[in-house]
């Protein structure tokens, strides 16, 4: 039998290479899967049958999220779940998070393969909207899952002015219901998610893989700086109100601001709309997002205070208007000291080596799911450290090294459970 037709990291990384066009991409020449887009249908169909024949039932909950279920020696045992996310950033790479679903499902499998129950049920679950690539806000359906929605998380429209409402409907699904994709405290025992390290660290220093500890706090802006159009002809330096280039010396503040900290402080703007956006007119109305992010929240906060002081600053010389809104707020969170020992003894089972323990700076569904359940994260080796960029690649070595550390942390994970009853308590939690 080929490695392609048992459970694998070749047959993972493969099938991450399948879904990486269209129809499982939106685009035609480079890979972009919104939250429910086609190409987001047309890949849940593809998960759902790669699910069920590694031995699970597929279903699509109430937030459009893909959960495969692999039942416990009894129907009503409580969940291990394993996952990470389905949705892609336009023209992203092909790894960054479905590697961790195909990772979970390839668990599962190896484990059905060889017959084996355990006393807890596996989910396996593929979040639709992790990266916030059609929404103002990102992990719009952990949240949904970990219950900790916010009234405002409803009311949301994408660019183009399509409604969560609308979007919903059209992949089958209803707003009403959305919140109803809340899992039970009591049902979720843990939430597992293996993902490339998106960063050049384990590469350089020559580890497969790396154990997480924590994942840095978030903070998603958007700035809306409001000017004078006017003729680009006619209008007089002097008497100008340009939106664009007060914004620009606000792109250049939040960069120097981002840079003078440690060196895991970093602040983006990677998004920007001008209006009205015609070359012979001055431009009226900038629109930019801020993306600000540190492993300790006091210095995301210190440097967001700062970056509000400059865009005022900025705005008062040159006689703009400036609305400053915090969209999203993620702090920085921890991962279960319990869990990461379990995943580090895994990772030390198949290598033979000292785990490498890192923070990540990259945002997961596990920031969210640790307000549900406790969380472990494994990090994979990618190739030069390039990530949210099509030339995102992995070794399948590395893969199949994944696969093995998840398998072991599962077997370590039952045996916990059976030791111990239930492996982790309230308490621990
Ligand atoms: C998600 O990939 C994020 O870190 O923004
Ligand atoms: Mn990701
Ligand atoms: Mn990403």
């Amino acid at each position: 039998m080929s490695a392609r037709e048992t459970a694998s990291g070749l047959r993972a990384v493969a099938r991450c290479d399948d879904l990486g066009v269209a129809p499982y991409s939106d685009a035609d020449d480079h890979l972009f899967r919104p939250y429910l887009g086609a190409g987001h249908a047309a890949t849940l169909d593809r998960i759902a049958a790669w699910m069920t024949e590694a031995g699970m039932t597929a279903r699509v909950d109430a937030a459009g999220n893909i959960v495969g279920r692999y039942e416990g020696r009894h129907s009503d045992a409580p969940v291990l779940l394993i996952g990470s996310h389905v949705d892609s950033v336009r023209d992203g790479g092909r790894y960054d998070g479905m590697l961790g679903v195909m990772l979970g499902i390839e668990t599962v499998a190896w484990f059905a393969e060889r017959g084996h129950r355990f006393p807890f049920a596996i989910e396996v679950i593929g979040f639709g909207d992790e990266e916030g690539s059609r929404f103002p806000v990102s992990m719009l359906t952990s949240r949904a899952v970990a219950g900790v929605l916010g009234d405002q998380d409803l009311a949301l429209a994408d660019a183009a002015g399509v409604g969560l409402a609308e979007a919903l409907d059209g992949f089958g699904l209803e707003l009403a219901r959305f919140a109803g994709a809340a899992r039970h405290r009591e049902d979720v025992l843990a939430y597992v998610e293996a993902h490339i390290e998106q960063g050049p660290v384990l590469e350089a220093e020559g580890h497969a893989l790396g154990v997480v500890s924590a994942i840095a706090a978030q903070y998603r802006f958007r700035a809306v700086v409001t000017g004078v159009a006017g003729h680009a002809g006619t209008m007089a330096m002097r008497l100008r109100r340009d939106a664009l280039a007060a914004a620009a010396e606000m792109v250049l503040a939040v960069e120097r601001i981002g840079g003078a900290g440690p060196e895991d402080l970093v602040a983006t703007v990677g998004r920007m709309e001008v209006g009205p956006g015609v070359p012979n007119v001055v431009p009226g109305a900038v629109t930019f997002s801020i993306d600000v992010r540190a492993g300790v929240g006091a210095v995301r906060d210190r440097a967001a205070d700062e970056i509000r002081v400059a865009l005022a600053d900025i705005a008062a010389r040159r006689t703009v208007g400036l609305d400053l809104t915090l969209q999203q707020d993620l702090p920085a969170t921890p991962c279960d000291s319990g869990l990461s020992r379990l995943m580090a003894e895994a990772v030390r089972d198949v290598t033979g080596a000292e785990p490498r323990v890192l923070v990540s700076g990259a945002g997961h569904d596990a920031m969210v799911m640790a307000r549900l359940a406790p969380v472990a994260m494994l990090f994979l080796r990618c190739r030069g450290g390039v990530s949210h960029h099509p030339a995102e690649a992995v070794e399948v070595d590395d893969a199949q090294t994944a696969l093995e550390a998840m398998t072991a942390f599962v077997t370590r994970f039952e045996h916990t459970w059976s030791d111990a009853g239930p492996a982790l308590t309230e308490e621990e939690r």
